[in-house]
């Protein structure tokens, strides 16, 4: 599974590249506008970071629109992933787009019919939005399996589910077991996966024992 980082902020980016853990990051216009940077620089910024891929959003609203903006942030860098709603004129730029050869993150996908769509039309990856829907009520969750059964009847699609809008170590537990290709996640879920109260008290066990003999490694 990769992990891409779910942010827009830079530093954020350049701690956690060098644990290993990092595979690509992805932004969008909200998290961009959270940190009050200018778009470009930071999408260069952290094309330099990662050699993954790095979605940026375009935000013009119809096709021609879509794919212009789409071209213009791939001349950022070559990992740029131009990322496009799911719409109708969202999927003819992900057609235009990934017919010329440029990777899309198709996202905002609340239902496996859109995620068909967005294969259907080329789509690198495709964005389920797990948090947003378990807001309303309904089960994200549900969608990861449902996406994932339907593209594993058709072995002709290739595009890889990116698990998004992941709030907590549950959402990333369980979209591993369903086996969705990818998870962005923010940065404190990435650490808080790593947390477990029995390897905390292990550890101080262990280092207080390690401390009664007197003996050192170095
Ligand atoms: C993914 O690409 C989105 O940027 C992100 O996961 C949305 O998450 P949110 O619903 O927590 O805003």
């Amino acid at each position: 599974m990769k992990f891409f980082l779910d942010t827009a902020v830079i530093d954020e980016v350049a701690e956690m590249v060098d644990t290993g853990l990092v595979d690509g990051v992805t932004t969008n216009p909200s998290l961009i506008a959270k940190t009050g940077a200018n778009m470009g620089d930071t999408i260069a910024a952290m094309c330099k970071l990662t050699e993954g891929p790095v979605s940026a959003e375009v935000t013009a609203t119809d096709c021609q629109g879509m794919v212009a903006e789409g071209l213009h942030l791939r001349q950022i860098a070559e990992n740029v992933c131009v990322k496009v709603p799911l719409t109708m004129e969202g999927l003819r730029a992900t057609y235009q787009l990934s017919k010329a050869g440029h990777p899309v993150n198709v996202t905002l996908c609340f239902s496996a019919n859109q995620a068909l769509l967005a294969a259907k039309a080329g789509a690198t990856f495709i964005s389920p939005f797990i948090g947003r829907l378990d807001d309303i009520g309904a089960n994200g969750m549900d969608l990861i399996s449902d996406i994932r059964l339907m593209y594993d009847n058709y072995p002709a699609l290739k595009t890889e589910i990116l698990a998004a809008s992941i709030r907590s170590v549950g959402h990333m537990r369980e979209a591993a077991l369903i086996g969705a290709d990818v998870a962005t996640l923010p940065a404190k879920v990435m650490m808080d996966m790593a947390k477990h109260p029995l390897t905390t008290s292990g550890l101080d066990g262990f280092l207080a024992d390690w401390k009664a003999t007197g003996q050192k490694i170095l």
